[in-house]
């Protein structure tokens, strides 16, 4: 998604319009109108309605008040606002009639005045054809300014009570900041919300922010770091906290001030951010400058457009720039003096069942899981959904609302997501609120995130009670966590070979990371949570569980991105925020096209996550402590099974068995936060039998499974050799005291030039590996690394586990498939690779000289060239 989605991506070069404004004639008549405008001009009375009797946050309009309004038709429905200025005349904004650099035919269009409700009696409305429209030769894009259009219609407007001119700025008048202006259209309500029937013409009331005050704003970085450059002849009427503002379909319509009992058309509605978001005022086109161009070519038509003059108000001195300073509205949404003590937790009773956990979206309405309110036996709503707001059905009087620090409140409506029975990422339903609540400290909204908001990895987030919940003892319920990076996420729970949502898209999934270990006994299994994420110390609601992960805590949620502008539809008013931290770390995200690596029929394995600021993270290497102090490398095979080295873990003629505990998550003496440490005991150990032989590796059979975690997921195993292509690694540790995890690269070699270089007859299935030049020494031997490799987006796969006190030679994994598939019946092994143990080679015989030469450099640099051949097939 663009972020530019709300910019009107306009870009053109207008070239001058032929065949107009070339009468000489008309200078004379717009001398004499300037000559004759010294506050006594009144050939056409402008900008006063009949005295009698969306726009974002708007209201409908009384029919009348703003009797210059124009509703611009093309292809048969409204597409800009525009304000009549003289009988003949339309001034509106020059992006609603250019696409891809050309204007639009004039006679496509027509102009809808004295209209009120745009589906409803037109009595007093009238329709015009439109002759010529004219757009400054300056226009290119709307974010370039000089976005204004005149329109002459094909006939004069009859002029009535219902339509009648504004009144236009001198280039001289000037519009004090603050002032309370108004703006008025039938565009949409909020973001991509349209209003609704009957399309009755909104008004909404906007401040004037000064140049600096608001390019104050815009040069604050927004979602995405965007910023934005205002342009002389652009001018922002709205509010630092937003929640008021034009939209989609307002643009061209009026932005009109009063002064001396006269409306003069300030501004006319030209782009924004977003719609009515914070610190995101409205961009308008300022008319005064106009005033010149504007009557250079209106001048031909009698009556022209009135000028009025400014009315000099003495005590509003003159008209100089107040100073402004400019002061950042903070989210409104999500604050909680400390975690855990939620102000918008609220719980919904209803008779007959469980009490159910939601949250406050804004001040009457709430957001709850639709689930909570199906009657299990009948399978639907307890009531039906009512029609109107004001007619409650019955059957909700009985509903109750439980609120922060309130008495019980009443519900009023009742609305499911239409998908809520489908689809569980779509288990949501909106409760209004009898009565609207003050929103205070104590009782507030959880901010929502727009659907482009991004939550970064890293991000702090914690559970909240959601739905019909187990009562969760204690802190359990908001157990800190850590956002995990969106290709692990995706790639752990999603399908193999799905591609990743780039950053920007809605994620399909989010899913934390917890800081503290699984507390021991605690099934997970029937609660149901919301996951609420912090920025800047705001709190907003990032999603609700969806998938079980039987007894663990839920690892996955689904994100609530796609549903904000469902939210905001039915409760004009909710809190969506724009994401409020960009910082995207060193390189950002990856914005190429990621693609989730094959998974087993257990699922994911041998996936890395992203270095973290804690450092590199290999999930499966486990630190394997025996008594006596011996520390091994092991590799979580299964969420409850490690594969180690048997020389590390059973001595020679030692009787007693020993006692083993397994750490996870350790990256080194102190990288890792204490949190992401996983610790278990062994309870039982196992050997294949290999009669006679002493078996290489052995099988720990740990007390309690892990949970998939950065810290611990189990590796990939493959039977069969190591494809062409893949890079391999020896993954140990510098040295047996800190442990912390180095990867070496390696070349595995055939067992001819394994045999030449060393001299020795490899025992079947051993691989014998290559060191890079320098690299040999990087990890100690006697912990037994392990061997890994992978291929290019593929996942990384244990190839085998170092033989007792060498640093080339490794106990190949494959030969032992049978007997692990049978032993660990969860273990991940991945399609057989399809290619031998070894490639086949065409000759028995050693290179020259090479026997026994293993560590000199020449020797290991001739090797290398024939092997990387070898090894890409
Ligand atoms: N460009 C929009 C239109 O064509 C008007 C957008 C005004 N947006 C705003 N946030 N004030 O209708």
């Amino acid at each position: 998604m663009s972020p530019h989605l709300f910019l009107p991506l306009v870009m053109m070069v207008v070239s001058p319009i032929p065949g107009t404004f070339q009468d000489s004639g008309k200078v004379a008549l717009v001398q004499a109108a300037v000559s004759s405008t010294q506050g006594e001009f009144e050939d056409v009375d402008c900008g006063r309605p009949e005295p009698s009797s969306r726009i974002v946050g708007g209201s409908d309009a009384h029919p009348g008040t703003w009797p210059w309004q124009v509703s611009l038709h093309h292809g048969g429905g409204h597409i800009c606002g525009g304000s009549l200025i003289a009988p003949s005349w339309v001034l509106s904004a020059a992006h609603c009639f250019v696409t891809n650099g050309t204007l639009e035919p004039a006679e496509e269009w027509s102009v809808l005045l004295g209209v009120h409700s745009q589906d409803g009696p037109m009595d007093g409305a009238h329709l015009r054809s439109v002759a010529a429209i004219l757009v400054p030769d300056n226009y290119s894009r709307v974010e370039l300014g000089a976005d204004v259009a005149l329109l002459r219609l094909g006939s004069p407007a009859r002029l009535s009570p219902s339509v009648r001119p504004v009144c236009l700025p001198r280039a001289s008048h000037r519009f004090a900041h603050g002032t309370a202006c108004w703006a008025t259209g039938w565009g949409d309500v909020q973001e991509a919300d349209p209003l609704p029937l009957p399309w009755v013409l909104q008004e909404v009331e906007l401040r004037l922010l000064g140049e600096a005050a608001c390019q104050c704003l815009y040069s604050r970085p927004g979602p995405f770091n965007l910023t934005f450059q205002l342009l002389p002849g652009m001018l922002c009427a709205g509010y630092p906290e937003g929640r008021r503002d034009t939209c989609q379909g307002d643009s061209g319509g009026p932005l009109v001030c009063e002064d001396g009992g006269r409306w003069f058309q300030a501004g006319i509605t030209s782009f924004g951010f977003g719609c009515g978001r914070r610190n995101r005022p409205g961009v308008f086109t300022a008319v005064a400058p106009y005033e010149s161009w504007i009557r250079e070519h209106v001048m031909e038509s009698e009556p022209g457009p009135a000028f009025p003059s400014q009315i000099q108000k003495p005590q509003s001195g003159p008209w100089e720039p107040r100073e402004e300073n400019c002061t950042f509205a903070q989210p409104e949404c999500g604050k909680a003096s400390r975690p855990g003590l939620w102000p918008w937790e609220v719980q919904v009773m209803v008779p007959g069942f469980r009490p159910c956990y939601g949250a406050l979206v804004s001040d009457s309405w709430v957001l709850a899981p639709a689930s909570c309110f199906v009657d299990a036996c009948a399978e639907r709503y307890p009531i039906q959904q009512p029609r109107t707001s004001d007619s409650p059905p019955r059957d909700l009087e009985a509903w109750r609302v439980l609120l922060p620090s309130r008495p019980e409140d009443r519900v009023a409506r009742f609305v499911p997501h239409e998908n809520a029975s489908k689809d569980s990422a779509s288990d949501l339903a909106l409760l209004q609120l009898r009565t609207r609540v003050n929103l205070t400290a104590a009782l507030s909204a959880v901010c929502l995130p727009h659907p482009e908001h991004f939550f970064l990895p890293g991000s702090r987030c914690r559970l909240a009670r959601w739905g019909r919940g187990e009562p969760a003892p204690g802190s359990s319920a908001q157990l800190e966590a850590q956002l995990m990076n969106s290709w692990w996420c995706h790639c752990l729970y999603g399908r193999q070979g799905a591609s990743v949502p780039p950053p920007g898209e809605p994620p399909h999934l989010l899913c934390p990371a917890y800081l503290e270990e699984e507390e021991a006994g605690r099934c997970w299994k029937d609660s149901v949570w919301s996951l609420l994420c912090r920025e800047e110390g705001t709190w907003f609601m990032a999603g609700y569980r969806t998938l079980s992960n039987g007894c663990l805590r839920p690892r996955a949620f689904s994100p609530l991105q796609t549903h904000g502008p469902w939210i905001s539809h039915v409760t004009q008013g909710a809190y969506l925020e724009d994401q409020l931290t960009w910082d995207w770390g060193p390189e950002g995200e990856e914005t190429e096209e990621q693609i989730c690596p094959p998974h087993t029929e257990h699922g994911a394995c041998g996936l890395r996550p992203k270095a973290t600021p804690a450092g590199v993270l290999w999930p499966w290497l486990t630190e394997v402590h025996v008594t006596g102090n011996r520390v091994c490398t092991g590799i979580l095979v299964a969420p409850g099974w490690v594969l180690a080295a048997t020389h590390c873990i059973l001595r020679l003629g030692s009787t007693t068995v020993p006692y083993i505990e397994v750490y996870l998550g350790r990256a080194g003496a102190s990288s890792l936060p204490q949190g992401h440490q996983v610790s278990r005991s062994v309870i039982s150990i196992r050997l294949p039998r290999h009669l006679g032989l002493r078996p290489p590796l052995v099988l720990l059979e740990l007390n309690s499974r892990v949970e998939p975690s950065p810290s611990a997921l189990p590796i990939c195993l493959q039977p069969g050799g190591v494809p062409p292509g893949a890079s391999c690694w020896v993954l140990g540790w510098k040295d047996p005291q800190d442990r912390v995890p180095v990867a070496t690269a390696v070349s595995i070699l055939t067992p001819r030039l394994c045999h030449c270089l060393y001299q020795g007859i490899l025992t079947p299935g051993t691989f014998c590996v290559l060191y890079t030049e320098g690299q040999e020494d990087k990890c100690e031997v006697t912990s037994a690394p392990p061997l890994l490799c992978q291929t290019e987006g593929g996942p990384w796969v244990l190839m085998g586990l170092a033989v007792r006190g060498s640093q080339e030679l490794f106990a190949a994994i494959g030969p032992e498939a049978a007997w692990i598939s049978q032993t660990v019946g969860e273990a991940h092994f991945l399609l057989p690779s399809g290619f031998p143990y070894w490639p086949p080679e065409d000759s028995d015989l050693c290179p020259q000289d090479l026997a026994g030469a293993a560590s000199s450099p020449e020797v290991a640099a001739l090797l290398l060239l024939p092997l990387a051949l070898l090894i890409q097939g």
